[in-house]
């Protein structure tokens, strides 16, 4: 059994009609674009090699959005695990590009449903298992943004649907239109602006997929704040970030994003490593 596939599982909807079991450490598949998330990746090689390896190594979980690329994230997901048995994957809309590193909510009705039609297009699915309103934009009234998603769940475009940079209180909203089964917002083990919404997701067991679950380079880094942990655990400073986040909360849905094939496979072996209530300790007070 290989490393990822030891990780513990969650079930989207668990309580609803069309419940979805995916394993808990997922895989982010923003960085197998071009710098600044802009245009193609250095070598589209490699780039569907470590999509096929995450498959391998037992993750069933891949986390994309139209706008990574844009395009380009999903068409390399696309020609490089299609036609996806066993992987469930997630993506999102309602950002636009503007060129490397700039992004611009837009969640006018009509535009939210083209994201939609592209990334069915793009992905070549009937039906995306699990779509993600990338942001809330606060130039269009919530209850449209929330109306046009759950008119494309009643029409069979979208299965199940999560959101994105969220509060506690845009949760409660959309849940009046929609059966939010996931959140994605910034957390990881030295930045718990979130924790109110991970409580929030706790309580109504809603997958929290922390995004940036590595944090900053400086924070994996060999000499880094998690370095003494990791060499007294032996195992990395990563490893010791998602080992972190797997044993914070069960609903917790961990997407290290990398393109390198031997950061992928050091993300997957955090799966396996266990924390002693030391390391916890330790890492609870970092934040
Ligand atoms: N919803 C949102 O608004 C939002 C925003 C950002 C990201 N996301 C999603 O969340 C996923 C993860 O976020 P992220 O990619 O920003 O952050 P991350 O997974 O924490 O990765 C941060 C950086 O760490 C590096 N890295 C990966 N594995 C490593 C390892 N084992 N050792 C050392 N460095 C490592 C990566 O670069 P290398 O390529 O060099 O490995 C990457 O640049 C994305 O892929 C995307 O799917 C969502």
């Amino acid at each position: 059994m290989t490393a990822a596939a030891l990780s513990t599982t969650f079930t989207l909807d668990a309580n609803g009609a069309d419940p979805i079991t995916i394993k808990r450490l997922g895989f982010g598949a923003m960085r197998i674009t071009g710098p600044g998330i802009w245009g193609d990746p250095a070598n589209l090689d490699d780039a569907r090699e470590v999509l096929r390896r995450c498959v391998e190594l037992g993750v069933d979980f891949i986390d994309t959005a139209d706008s990574y690329g844009p395009e380009v994230s999903e068409r390399l997901i696309r020609e490089a695990l299609h036609p996806y048995t066993d992987v469930l994957i997630a993506t999102k809309g309602g950002l636009t590009r503007q060129g490397p590193d700039q992004w611009a909510a837009v969640g006018r009705p009509e535009y939210l449903r083209q994201c939609v039609h592209m990334s069915l297009r793009r992905l070549d699915v009937e039906r995306i298992d699990l779509w993600q309103l990338h942001r809330i934009d606060p130039a269009v009234p919530a209850d449209e943004q929330f109306g046009v998603v759950a008119d494309m769940v009643a029409e069979g475009l979208i299965r199940h649907v999560g959101l994105s940079e969220v509060s506690v209180s845009d949760v409660v909203a959309a849940q009046e239109y929609l059966n939010v089964v996931s959140v994605q917002n910034l957390y990881n083990v030295a930045n718990r602006q979130s924790e109110q919404l991970l409580e929030h997701c706790e309580k109504d067991g809603i997958g929290f997929i922390p995004w940036f679950p590595l944090g900053n380079r400086e924070l994996v880094a060999d000499d880094g704040a998690l370095a003494p942990i990791a060499s007294r655990l032996g195992c990395t400073p990563a490893q010791v970030a998602l080992a972190w986040l797997l044993q914070h909360a069960e609903v917790m849905l961990p997407i290290p994003g990398t393109g390198s094939i031997a950061h992928l496979d050091d993300n997957c072996g955090g799966a396996t490593v266990s924390l002693d209530l030391e390391a916890i300790a330790v890492l609870n007070d970092l934040a």
